[in-house]
């Protein structure tokens, strides 16, 4: 409690305090006031001159404008002038700020002090009011010393309806939902219903802003559980401990599209980590692709206004493919990295589940000695990393816009909880020093090949949240929202972001109080002096929003070094380069390099989606200028992508390669790199979550089809009956199956793989509709696996599938199986979708 530079005369004060005070409990001094010790010639007092001191100091305290030159304890019990008397003794045990001298210097500046506090004898002088402990329903009790209720666990603030009669917004229990107050039945409205007009005044304003880049977005709760503790490295609450458990709560979600637009947008996907730590909120807010498109945030509204529609005629949505987009982008090289990426089928993922999430800055870990190193976070799905194609990701879009959301809520309610591993790149500033790009350029990758990605952790995402709009659209993720242990890097594009989300977040959420919305609150403690604004919640105790005090005991102090959040002293740059500019490092100059490493890494399949997107974008651009500058950029990260890409817009000559900004770039230090692919991210095998379709129509051979389904529900995949038109379906076998969908209302390219029915009456009720052949052919062509039962594989021919690979090697993902080997054949049919895809089978155009 006590500061070292103010011990001996606060402890002082706090003898003469404890013994004025004794036997007085903390909490309970209105109803146990103790007597005050009398002076020490008291005895020799005449009854009647205590008396008349005991008024003065009662008259004295009964006023709040002004008081005599000395407080007088007062004699008889009077708890106003008792609050007086120790609010001058609390005061005066500070007789000067104990810390000040410790504020200046470079030692003190890296090492601050805790500020200094004294003890109040009792509650009573830091009590707002002497008539705290009437309680009501209402008003509660009095505030539990140190506790700050506004940061509760959620459930102070979850509502449950079951059982409760309707209510307005002040209690009042409302008779009739049905009909506004009226003269007569017949009669005109009258104004005086505040139960009409409260409840359509809330609905008028149930819309907030949306978020102006990520408005789509998706969220769930879970938790991070640390492997093994990383304190040689960071002293961060997560990491502290092996099993130690730290809540988080989610956010996925697109960047350009408004807050109702579809989830299979080629885009960015954000990965934003709120870690609840004992020690503080720590956001991770990050990006599904590990680099960005600029280096400083200078550009970062340019960019946006660039992507977002455009502002003339408000289209496309959600799309990067349009005029102004490409037109900024291609003359701004340095987003020829983070284009590679975006263009890669990373930009269409399968799922939230399935894609891998990156902090992109170099940050800073820093241990209890101070010590700094760098450090880059990534996430790795334990499903793997697997995407969509993108003729699947535009049907998708039309069929089921929600995809990504239903998917990710499915997943959670079904157990099938999505999990990700944390891995740290840890790298000291000289190793930094030597590397052939800048660590602080968020348009460079640390290959893995030069540091590895050490696993430290898991994260589980467990819990849908109860309502969207409480949790997943309130909730505010800020890279400023750091603990200590956790520290920024010079990057100047993390440096705008340190700004920009309390800046929108303000406006977004209605005022500088949205820390206090419960989906954003810590589960540490909040003290501190910040006081008022719209909606604020939390009612502090007392009359003191400053530091320093005195008469609340100094309290709430500095934390100082030992707990507080104490910046990285980090060195600067050499003497000759400090000075104020406007500028970036020489090495932000190469706009290339890792661009060419990215694409070098890839398989023949990506590069080929690369290609096939470069190609559909530009394609949708309207001006050819604009195509051409970034062919001719195109030409410096890969010539042979250049090609590919300039003929599939139909140039006939490749434009010059543009200008390097950087003449000679440094040699890199690896020029493929192998965990850059998706296919390097497999995953762990299993199908948990992956939907199946099962065609049924009348005559189906019903127990092959169970025995399919079993097996795949054994595996915690969703086998979903999908017949002509949902209701009955009657088997072979003289039972009947229920379909869980149409072939209308779950299209084949909404699925992870097929089974074709056996059973010939099927077969041909089935080979009727032209639902069916899209459906093959859909699967077929987005290389899912396709499992057809016996006389099913007249479906297949019917639609067109080849029975074997373009360069004629048998199909792996298609498995005829003859009648009554259903179950021997499934075993093979789940490997296959554990495979994802079949990308062997791809040709451009699509054969089917
Ligand atoms: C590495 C680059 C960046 C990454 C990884 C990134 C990531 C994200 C993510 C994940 C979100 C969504 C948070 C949520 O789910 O609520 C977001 C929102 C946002 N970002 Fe970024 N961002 C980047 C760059 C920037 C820059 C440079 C700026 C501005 C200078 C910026 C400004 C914003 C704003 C204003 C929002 C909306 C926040 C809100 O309304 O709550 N971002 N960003």
């Amino acid at each position: 409690m006590l500061s070292q530079a103010g011990g001996n005369v606060l402890q002082v004060v706090f003898q003469c305090l404890g013994t004025l005070m004794a036997g007085n409990s903390a909490g309970s001094f209105l109803t146990t006031m103790p007597k005050t010790t009398p002076p020490a010639n008291g005895q020799n007092q005449s009854g009647k001159s205590a008396a008349k001191s005991s008024n003065a100091a009662k008259a004295a305290v009964r006023n709040t404008d002004s008081g005599p030159a000395r407080t007088r304890p007062a004699a008889g019990g009077d708890v106003l002038a008792e609050k007086m008397a120790q609010t001058e003794a609390l005061a005066a045990a500070m007789p000067f700020n104990a810390t000040k001298a410790a504020e200046h210097g470079f030692a003190n500046a890296t090492q601050p002090q805790q500020g200094a506090t004294a003890e109040p004898a009792s509650r009573l002088p830091t009590a707002s009011t002497l008539s705290e402990e009437n309680g009501t329903e209402k008003t509660g009790s009095v505030a539990p010393e140190g506790v700050n209720a506004a940061i509760e666990p959620l459930d102070r603030v979850r509502v449950d309806s079951s059982g409760q009669g309707l209510t307005t917004n002040q209690g009042v229990a409302v008779s009739d939902n049905q009909n506004s107050l009226k003269f007569g039945l017949r009669g005109p409205a009258l104004l005086e219903d505040f139960v009409l007009r409260e409840k359509v005044t809330h609905f008028d304003h149930e819309r907030i802003p949306e978020r102006i880049v990520h408005a789509r977005g998706s969220g769930a709760h879970g938790f991070f559980e640390c492997h093994a503790p990383l304190t040689q490295y960071t002293k961060a609450a997560p990491f502290k401990e092996a099993g130690k458990i730290t809540p988080v709560f989610v956010r996925f979600s697109t960047v350009a599209g408004e807050r109702g637009s579809k989830d299979t947008a080629r885009d960015v996907r954000g990965f934003a980590v709120k870690f609840y730590t004992d020690e503080g909120n720590w956001d991770l807010v990050g990006n599904n692709m590990p680099v960005f498109f600029i280096q400083d945030a200078m550009k970062f509204p340019d960019l946006v206004h660039a992507v977002k529609p455009e502002p003339h005629h408000q289209m496309p949505q959600a799309a990067s493919a349009h005029d102004t987009f490409w037109d900024f982008v291609s003359l701004m090289p340095e987003s020829t990295h983070m284009l590679m990426w975006v263009m890669s089928d990373r930009a269409i993922p399968r799922s939230f589940a399935t894609m891998q999430g990156f902090g992109v800055h170099s940050y800073r870990f820093v241990n209890d000695a101070g010590e700094s190193v760098f450090v880059k976070f990534h996430w790795n799905p334990t499903a793997g990393t697997h995407s969509l194609v993108w003729d699947e990701a535009v049907k998708i879009s039309g069929a089921d816009p929600d995809y990504h959301r239903r998917d990710l809520w499915e997943r959670i309610e079904s157990g099938a909880y999505p999990e990700y591993e944390l891995g740290v790149q840890i790298f000291t500033e000289a190793q930094a020093e030597q590397f052939s790009f800048d660590i602080l350029d968020a348009t460079k990758i640390i290959p893995e090949e030069l540091i590895p990605v050490q696993p430290v952790g898991r994260m589980v995402l467990n819990r849908n949240p109860d309502n969207f709009f409480a949790e997943t659209e309130q909730v505010a993720f800020c890279t400023a929202h750091v603990v200590p242990g956790i520290d920024f890097s010079n990057d100047p594009l993390l440096a705008g972001r340190i700004h920009s989300y309390v800046d929108t977040q303000i406006s977004r959420l209605g005022g500088p109080n949205f820390h206090e919305i419960p989906i954003n609150s810590p589960i540490a403690p909040v003290h501190n002096n910040q006081r008022d604004g719209m909606h604020r919640q939390a009612i502090p105790r007392g009359r003191v929003a400053y530091e320093p005090n005195s008469l609340a005991g100094g309290c709430p102090f500095q934390a100082g070094a030992a707990q507080g959040f104490v910046t990285v002293p980090a060195r600067l740059q050499a003497q000759e380069e400090q000075a104020k500019v406007r500028g970036k490092p020489e090495k932000f100059a190469d706009h290339y390099t890792q661009a060419t490493l990215f694409y070098e890494s890839q398989t023949p399949a990506e590069q080929a989606h690369i290609a096939a997107a470069f190609r559909f974008e530009l394609s949708k651009v309207t001006v050819p200028a604009i195509r051409q500058r970034t062919v001719s950029m195109l030409r410096n990260a890969s010539e042979a992508l250049a090609k590919k890409v300039a003929e599939g817009l139909g140039m006939d000559t490749l434009p010059d390669a543009m200008p390097l900004a950087l003449a000679q770039p440094a040699k890199p230090e690896v020029t493929v790199s192998p965990p850059l692919s998706l296919m390097a991210r497999p995953g762990d095998g299993s199908i948990k979550a992956r939907k199946i379709a099962l065609l049924v129509a009348p005559g189906v051979m019903g127990e092959s089809m169970a025995q399919v389904q079993a097996a795949l529900l054994a595996e915690g995949a969703v086998p979903r009956l999908v017949a002509p038109h949902i209701g009955s379906v009657a088997t072979a076998e003289g039972k009947t199956l229920d379909a869980d969908a149409s072939l209308e209302n779950e299209p084949g390219f909404l699925f992870d793989a097929l089974v074709l029915p056996d059973g010939q009456a099927a077969v041909d009720a089935l080979a009727k509709d032209g639902h069916t052949m899209e459906f093959i052919k859909d699967q077929y062509r987005h290389g899912k696996t396709i499992l057809a039962l016996g006389a099913a594989s007249a479906l297949l021919e019917k639609a067109g599938v080849p029975a074997t690979l373009p360069d004629g090697k048998p199909d792996v993902g298609l498995i005829i199986a003859p009648s009554g080997s259903a179950a021997d054949a499934v075993a093979t049919f789940i490997k296959g979708i554990a495979l994802h895809r079949h990308p062997e089978r791809e040709t451009d155009p699509p054969r089917v």
